[in-house]
């Protein structure tokens, strides 16, 4: 019998066939022989928890990746899917469309309220990162400003794996491999994490709002007619929930604004509910000129992502002539009737089920249980926001995020729960149906783990 045949995770006849090993998937951000000499098999889920192919429960921790927001494998959701599949599988969205997509947007520009009145499809965060920044130069080509071309990122950000997303990123890893070939004018503002003045903050640090001034150093460097938008996420997830220092975002906006930059958030990890609203603009009170969405739009389950735009920004491109494309971008998925069906269902469950304002209702719960740990064996920093938060461990000498690694894998064989880890930092985001027991038992089964490492 192969591996997987041997850990039950494929119905019979798959894993009877000789090439069924776990050989041939190149996964994705994964150490590959690691996790092939140590599986992490997830074979179906429910609610809050993921099954092992044995059938043992995992309490889910992160929400999937940070996506899963309205739970796991929801009945409103799953029909929505197969009746559109049965009814019209694809129906192309270039030249063509279909009421799904329309009535989608119409609900997703009434959620984000004023100033947006636009949303464009794509089929993932990255996607939606990248067309965002082409539609800030599109904008400002259309006005007459075609020489700002250049983008300002942040130290720290993630903004996915397209060319456009990783140049704006700041994470050395992710741009090592590839930086002879990335965006050439791109600069980055400092990140905002800092221990020495922010340790274990609750909610937005006080202290930071001035390193936002870094953009007014950039603008003097480069000029400002040459910059055509600043991408920051509101909260970087993947590097680690860095919580925006308060006063940090408005800064952010006024200096945009008063050089005639876009600000554009990228939202796909805090839109649909992570930290309180249905947007995190809305939340932190700062509204930006585009932000991009993915994961939770249809709770993670058909691929799908999309841009907004703000009144002004669409109607700059409508002056291309008429019967022209006045943006030439799109993908053969942009609002998939299955992504459409999807995002219509999930957004009906969330507002039955008040999903979009229940991480605002828990944060203070999840908030004390996550301090809870400080104290706990090499725990340098703990901070959150919303239903996101992070423990921050020590390296361990001379193997930087060893201990943060040992931590998830422990977390699931061990504590059956899922957490995920970037660096020496472990990060959660459970979703936002998590019940108050459920968050006991997180944070419990965590403890036990932190005290069973070097
Ligand atoms: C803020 C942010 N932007 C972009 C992305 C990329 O999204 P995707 O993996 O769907 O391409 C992610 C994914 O985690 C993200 O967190």
């Amino acid at each position: 019998m192969n591996d997987i045949a041997k850990m039950g995770a494929l119905a019979p006849e798959a894993a009877a066939h000789p090439d069924n090993d776990l050989s041939a998937f190149w996964m994705p951000f994964t150490a590959n022989r690691q996790f092939k000499s140590q599986p992490r098999l997830l074979a179906r889920a429910e609610g809050m928890y993921y099954y092992t192919p044995e059938g043992r429960p995992i309490l889910d921790g992160t929400a999937g990746l940070w996506c899963v927001n309205a739970g796991h494998c929801r009945k409103p959701i799953v029909d929505a899917i197969a009746q559109a599949a049965a009814t019209l599988d694809f129906a192309p969205a270039f030249q063509m469309g279909h009421p799904a997509a329309f009535e989608l947007s119409s609900r997703l520009v009434a959620l984000a309220g004023k100033p947006f009145s636009q949303v464009f499809y794509t089929n993932s965060g990255s996607e939606a990162v990248d067309s965002a920044l082409k539609m800030a130069l599109g904008y400002h080509r259309a006005r007459g400003e075609g020489q700002r071309t250049r983008f300002i990122g942040r130290e720290r950000g993630y903004h996915g794996v397209g060319f456009g997303g990783m140049s704006v990123g700041g994470i050395g890893g992710n741009r090592k491999a590839f930086s002879g070939a990335l965006l050439p004018s791109v600069d980055h503002l400092p990140h905002t994490h800092d221990l020495a003045h922010n340790a274990f903050t609750r909610g937005q640090p006080q202290w930071g709002a001035h390193l936002a001034d870094e953009l007014e150093r950039l603008i003097t460097l480069h000029d400002a007619s040459t910059i055509a938008a600043v991408i920051v996420e509101p909260v970087a997830g993947s590097t680690g929930v860095l919580v925006p220092p308060a006063g940090y975002l408005e800064k952010l906006r006024e200096i945009t604004s008063r050089h005639g930059i876009l600000l554009i958030f990228d939202e796909v990890i805090t839109a649909f509910g992570r930290i309180g609203k249905p947007f995190g603009f809305q939340q932190l009170g700062v509204v930006p000129d585009l932000f991009t969405v993915a994961k939770g739009i249809n709770s993670a389950t058909v691929p799908m992502g999309a841009v907004f735009a703000r009144e002004g920004i669409y109607e700059a491109f409508m002056n291309a002539p008429q019967n022209a494309i006045e943006f030439f971008h799109g993908y053969t998925y942009s609002a998939h009737p299955l992504a459409c069906a999807s995002a219509l269902a999930a957004l009906d469950v969330y507002e039955a089920e008040g999903l979009l304002e229940r991480a605002g209702e828990l944060a203070g719960y999840w908030e004390n249980a996550l301090h809870s740990l400080r104290g706990e064996p090499n725990v340098i920093d703990i901070r959150n926001i919303g239903l996101m938060g992070a423990v921050e461990l020590a390296p361990r000498a001379g193997a930087p995020g060893a201990r943060a690694f040992e931590a998830h894998v422990k977390a699931f064989f061990e504590e059956d729960l899922m957490i995920r880890f970037t660096g020496d930092i472990i990060a959660m985001s459970p979703p936002l149906i998590v019940q108050k027991t459920q968050i006991d038992q997180m944070i419990e089964r965590l403890a036990r783990v932190l005290r069973r490492l070097d």
